[in-house]
Order: C-alpha cells, then structure tokens, then sequence
C-alpha cells in the first residue's frame, strides 16, 4: 500500500500547490465579520440578557436508558492477529470500557465533582451559552486577571477541572509556577462550552462555526463585564481564541495557545520554508528548531490520523446519529482519540494506553456529557461550518496582532509548527516554549505544564 500514500501525498501537495498559486493570485481580502447573526430558532429577536446559575443535573430516566442501551450493546471481535489500536479502538479493550461503566462508573459522584465549580447560562444570538466563572478567594491576590478558557473537540470545559485550582488558586493549590517566588496575581477563568458542545445550547440555524464562536466568547465577556482579557485555547479553543484576538484585539490583552498552526494562507514563505528545510533544515530553520518529522512524513500522518475530519466536515449528521444512538459507539469514537492524540505511539499498546495519563472515570465523564446532552452531531457540525465559512480563509491569512505564548506539546497530533513559522501568522510572538511531555489535551493531562507557561507569559506582560 506504500503507493497509494505516495499518491496520497502527491495528491495532497498538488492541492496545496494549486492553493498557494490561487492565494498568490488574488489581492489579501479583509476579514469582515458582522455585529451580529442569528443562530435561535426561527425568525430574529433580541436576546434575553440575563445570566442564570445553571446545575447538572441528569434526569434519572436518561440514567436508566444508558443502562439499557449498555447492555444491549452488539459486539464484534477485533481481528486475531491485531491486538493494538491500529484499527482503531479494540474492541477487547471497549469490552473492559464497558464492564467499567455499567459497574464501577458512577454518574452521580462526577456530577457533584462537575457542580463544585459554578455555572451559568446566557443567550447570545439566539444560544444560550454554558459556561463556567471560577473566581480567586476574595482579597488574596494584588491583582486578578480575567480568562477566557476554551476546550475544542472532542473535549469539553471538563478538560478543565485540574487546571482551574491552579489557575484561581495557585497560593491555595500549593502550585508555584515561579519557583520559589510567590505569585502575586491569579485569574478569573470563564470556561463556555462552545455552542452545541457540552450544556451550551445547539445552533439552529446553519453558519455557527469559529469566527461566530470567537464573536460570541467576546461578548460573552463584554456581558460579564471584562472589556478586556486574556484568552487561553487548544484545538478548537484555539482557533476560536485566535479569531476572537483578530476580531477584537483592542480586547485581548494576550493570547496563551496549547496549538498553532501558520498556514501558508497566512504567508506563502512558509510553504517555501517547509519544502526547503526538508531537505536542507539549515538553511531553512534557526538552531534545534527544524521538525523532526519530514514534510513527506507529516502528509502522511495527516491522511492517516485526519479521516473523522473529513467525515465531520462534509456529513456530520450521518455520523452522528449513530453516536448517539450507542453510548458505546460515542465511547469507542471519543476515547480513540484521547488514546492517540496524547501519544502517537499509544496506537501500540493493547488498551491504548489511556489509563497512563487519565482514570477511565475521567475519560467516561468527558464522554458523559456528549451522551447526556446529545450533542455530538452538533459538536461534529462545528468543523463543517468552519470550513464552509466564506470568511475563514480571510480568518486564515488575517495576521495576531496581540502578544502570543505558545506551548509547544511534543506529542500534538500534528508536530508543533516552530518559531520561526508561526511568527507569519502570530506577529508579536512574546513566549515560545517546548514542553517536556505532553499531548494534545494539556491542560486534562498536564495542568501544572499548562499553568507554568500561563503565568510565566502573563508575568511577562506585566512586568
Ligand atoms: C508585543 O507586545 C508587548 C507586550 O504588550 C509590547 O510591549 C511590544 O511592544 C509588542 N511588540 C510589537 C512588535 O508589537
């Protein structure tokens, strides 16, 4: 099958050519994003403004359905001679998955866990928006600092349950991201849950994609009464983050991302640069910052770890009804991705490694609220609307002006872009720092790493 994949990539850097050279021939269009849209239902109204305290609070019906659906769940055997993840998630493995969640699992104890932080809705452009306020103690830090915190897919604010103590409580959390020096400041940290993820309400309407969740994260702050703030995003966090600092720079004081990526829509040189340095890095890259995956090598990865991409991006709802229709199938479809993302290598291991960096009552919980909110079809339309959005290849090429951290995890899914590159899209670029470990959910799997940069690129700012 090697020569299908050299198709593959041949194909795939023809595309690319063929967009550069369509990019190269047309004047930079702006990027024009309107006041407002209207993703409720029916015709347009204004919205109800108020904030209301929100609790989870699963129906014991929903409860009980889970159950049954569990155990009537239909299994195939993964084939003899693959006892790995390579065919995605083994279905041995999905049999102790199961067993775990119809006897051990307990909802009711991880929706207390889930309700110790405080909650809150509010509509905006018809949605009505989750989100989490987590606050320092009254009177203990100098100076708080607000937060905008967003998850991506297939993730949700619980991803956020480590790191929110450290980010609101370093002191309290006995967490010293400067060493033995004190911190002085903490943060106020809002955590929504992108619209038709986790409790924010669904869109009704077609067009919710990046650009209108970076519109509406901003006046969900402006409505909290945050003129200005900080952002921090991975994943989809961080392209929402990204398009709120574009959109709104006079807002964001600083923009802290967990991913990154320059395309080459934001600068043709960077095409140049990837297809150089990967035969001559010297001459391409400054000292130790060449990616140690070939461009030929990171095509490659993305054709074989991009597929539910596509699939999301062009039939989300086809998908997506059976994921809701079996939890386990929704287990199976999340956790497979908690399994490679945190590392490439965990495609190796017989449970796929998932126990080494999370308990499977964490990775359950995460998959609890897709389940009991069915709202993974429309998490999976969110990539759909991005990439039909006529303004996202104007969001693409748009340049950060706001000053950028960027922490580079080692085992992200795609290779972190280096310095170097992502300064093309990221102009004022203050903090770039290689972590030591660490995937694609940092702050689920490294909280304290995350937090470390967070502070230190704040610190930086301020003094
Ligand atoms: C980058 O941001 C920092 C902090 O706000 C600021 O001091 C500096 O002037 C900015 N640099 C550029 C080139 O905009």
């Amino acid at each position: 099958m090697g020569k299908v994949f050299t198709l593959l990539v041949i194909v795939s850097v023809a595309i690319v050519a063929v967009f550069i050279g369509k990019r190269l021939g047309q004047p930079d269009e702006v990027l024009r994003v309107p006041e407002r849209e209207w993703f409720g239902t029916g015709e347009e109204r204004k919205d109800d403004t108020k904030i209301e305290p929100f609790t989870i609070a699963v129906p014991e019906e929903t409860l009980k359905d889970l159950r049954r659906r569990l155990e009537q769940t239909r299994f195939f055997e993964p084939l003899e001679d693959a006892k790995n993840f390579q065919y995605g998630f083994n279905t041995n493995y999905l049999r102790e998955v199961h067993k775990y969640w119809l006897t051990s699992y307990d909802w009711r104890r991880q929706e207390a866990t889930l309700n110790s932080f405080k909650h809150f809705k509010t509509e905006i452009e018809g949605v009505k928006v989750h989100f989490i306020h987590a606050k320092p103690p009254a009177g203990k830090y100098k100076r708080v600092l607000p937060l905008l915190l967003v998850h991506g897919w297939p993730g949700s604010v619980y991803e956020f349950y480590k790191i929110l103590p450290l980010l609101t409580d370093p002191l309290g959390s006995k967490f010293k991201p400067f060493g033995t020096t004190d911190v002085d400041f903490a943060f106020e940290v809002i955590a929504p849950s992108i619209p038709g993820y986790g409790w924010s309400e669904a869109p009704k309407k077609t067009g919710f994609g990046p650009i209108a969740a970076g519109r509406v994260f901003s006046k969900l702050m402006v409505r909290l009464g945050f003129q200005q703030f900080y952002c921090q995003g991975g994943d989809w966090g961080s392209i929402i983050t990204t398009a709120t600092a574009i959109i709104h720079p006079e807002r964001v004081l600083g923009l802290h991302l967990n991913m990154f990526m320059a395309s080459p829509a934001s600068n043709p040189a960077i095409i140049v640069k990837m297809v150089v340095g990967s035969f001559l890095p010297s001459l391409a890259y400054d000292a130790g910052e060449a990616p140690k995956m070939g461009f030929g090598a990171t095509f490659l990865n993305v054709i074989k770890e991009s597929g539910y991409m596509h699939l999301q991006a062009t039939k989300p709802d086809t998908v997506g009804f059976s994921l809701n229709d079996s939890p386990l199938g929704l287990a199976a479809y999340i956790l497979e991705k908690f399994s490679s993302w945190t590392h490439p290598a965990y495609k190796e291991l017989p449970d796929g490694g998932l126990t080494r960096q999370y308990t499977l009552d964490e990775l359950l919980t995460n998959v609890m609220i897709y389940w009991t909110s069915g709202n993974i079809a429309s998490s999976q339309r969110f990539y759909k609307e991005c990439f039909a959005d006529p303004n996202y290849e104007a969001l693409d090429r748009a340049p950060v002006k706001v000053p950028v951290g960027a922490a580079a995890f080692p085992h992200e899914l795609m290779e972190p872009q280096p310095k170097s590159i992502i300064r093309y899209k990221y102009h004022n670029l203050t903090r770039y720092t290689i972590m030591p470990r660490g995937g694609h959910f940092a702050a689920f799997e490294e909280p304290k790493l995350l937090a470390t940069d967070l502070f230190a690129f704040v610190n930086d700012l301020h003094n």
